[in-house]
């Protein structure tokens, strides 16, 4: 069993960020516990999952951290992304709003994280294809424009939740 703190090299802090309901808190327990729940609450102030992985042979912990989308449930942004080194702004690719706000939500972690954070823009909710608003080039070119890693999951069907996860992982390493 790695997942214990002796013996680890790094503690790395990840933040996930967008609008409420693109799926944050769900594709936290898919990453941190292979859990999914289609009756989700809101996210009220912030909540924190751990999970140990391995990179380039070395013991990473993953501390990533979830808050509300809701502005009337958020806590203190400063605190939320102080030391975070990562982090996953995510929208949901069958609501055009949640990826127009993504620039809002670059903007807030731009002006409250460190510099180098590594941000990935994810478009979660790639299994309701049929429902899509946002297309997939589109994210794309966002992502290029503002220098972010970019994939689309899906927290129902884990579909690249562990790949974006460990991506950003690497990258921090
Ligand atoms: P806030 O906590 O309010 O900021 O929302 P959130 O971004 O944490 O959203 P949450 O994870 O609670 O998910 C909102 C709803 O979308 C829930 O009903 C989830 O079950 C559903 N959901 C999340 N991910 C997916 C997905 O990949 N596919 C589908 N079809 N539904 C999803
Ligand atoms: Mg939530």
């Amino acid at each position: 069993n790695i997942d214990t703190q002796q013996g680890l090299d790094y503690v790395f802090k990840v933040v996930l960020i967008g609008d409420s309901a693109v799926g944050k808190s769900q594709l936290l327990s898919r990453f941190s516990r292979n859990e999914f729940s289609l009756v989700a609450k809101a996210t009220i102030g912030v909540e924190f999952q751990t999970r140990t992985v391995m990179i380039d042979h070395k013991i990473v912990k993953a501390q990533v951290w979830d808050t509300a989308g809701q502005e009337r449930y958020r806590a203190v942004t400063g605190a939320y992304y102080r030391g975070a080194v990562g982090a996953m702004l995510v929208y949901d690719i069958t609501k055009q709003q949640s990826f127009e706000h993504a620039s809002r939500w670059l903007e807030e972690i731009r002006s409250h994280a460190d510099k180098n954070i590594v941000i990935m823009l994810i478009g979660n909710k790639c299994d309701l294809g049929t429902l899509r608003a946002v297309p997939t080039e589109n994210a794309k070119q966002f992502a290029q424009d503002e220098n972010l890693f970019f994939m689309e999951t899906s927290a129902m069907e884990s579909t690249n939740v562990e790949i974006a996860f460990l991506m950003v992982l690497s990258e921090i390493y």
